[in-house]
């Protein structure tokens, strides 16, 4: 419906957006950067944000610019992940029938992984997403995991992604031995006001838009509202859209976003 009305080659603020279309504030080329740090120094990385931020979105975009062959790249966004699941996930990923018992499953993730990279030049790396939801047992298995082979050297990247209260979680007492061991960090805020008008731009050109939908006060507003997270933005600006059609209208402006607004706080 916006496509058709607005004359878009694309649906824009969708929730999949392709790596190469992707929009790159600052902060997300920070984010980025610590992010390749973290893979080829196969270190133990914690990246936290608010929810919609971006962080499962540059964690897809990692994995796409890294060498599948020489980076196996392991995702896990399961909220009630048990060491079991973890290593059925990761030794599945080799070809390999974990063993039921879990201290087994250990020294076959300690094979299987440091024979990846000793012998075959691989360096694994595994993303845990949705990491502040780990359970007990899961959060004492990352603490095994980053004390692999009694620190010495480590074969694989280990990347803890969450909202904000894993970092609380992770000063923990008996997480200490993890913390001290994060090799880089990175929190992702929102967009600057400044960023939130340059995504919608960005967005809008690449969904084929030859002229801005878009006033500037009303971006400004939505700005205000999001607090620049994407997923919000992405909310506002499609439910401005489907308003200014209902209206007959060619331009979201502040009247638009009020009306919109309205129905946001109501839920
Ligand atoms: N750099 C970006 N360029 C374009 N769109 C983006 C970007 N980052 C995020 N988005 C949009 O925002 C949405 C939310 O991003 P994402 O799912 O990565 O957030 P998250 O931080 O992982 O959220 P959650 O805490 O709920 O897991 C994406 O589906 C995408 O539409
Ligand atoms: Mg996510």
């Amino acid at each position: 419906m916006i496509r058709n009305y607005f004359g878009l080659k694309e649906t824009p603020f969708t929730k999949y957006v392709p790596t190469a279309n992707l929009y790159r504030s600052q902060a997300w080329q920070e984010l980025s950067a610590r992010l390749d740090h973290i893979v080829k120094s196969r270190g133990l990385g914690v990246i936290t944000g608010e929810v919609g931020a971006g962080k499962s979105t540059a964690v897809r975009a990692l994995s796409d610019r890294l060498d599948p062959i020489r980076y196996p790249f392991i995702y896990i966004a399961d909220s009630a992940l048990e060491p079991r699941s973890f290593y059925r996930e990761v030794l599945s990923q080799f070809g390999v029938t974990p063993a039921y018992c879990q201290r087994d499953a250990r020294r076959q993730f300690d094979r299987i992984l440091m024979d990846a990279y000793e012998n075959q030049g691989k360096q694994p790396v595994l993303v845990i997403d949705e990491a502040h939801l780990l359970s007990a047992s899961m959060l004492a298995e990352v603490r095994f995991l980053t004390n692999f082979r009694f620190d010495s050297l480590c074969p694989f990247a280990l990347i803890l992604v969450g909202q904000p209260e894993l970092r609380a979680t992770l000063r923990l007492r008996a997480l200490e031995p993890v913390r001290q061991r994060i090799s880089a960090r990175y929190h992702l805020g929102g967009l600057e006001e400044h960023e939130t008008k340059a995504y919608i731009e960005h967005t809008l050109k690449q969904a084929g838009a030859s002229r801005p939908l878009f006033s500037e006060s009303a971006i400004a507003h939505i700005h205000s509202i999001s607090r620049g997270i994407p997923r919000v933005v992405n909310n506002l600006c499609t439910a401005c859209l489907l308003d200014v059609i209902a209206q007959g209208g060619q331009l979201v402006d502040m009247a638009n976003v009020q009306r919109v607004q309205l129905d946001y706080e109501q839920l």
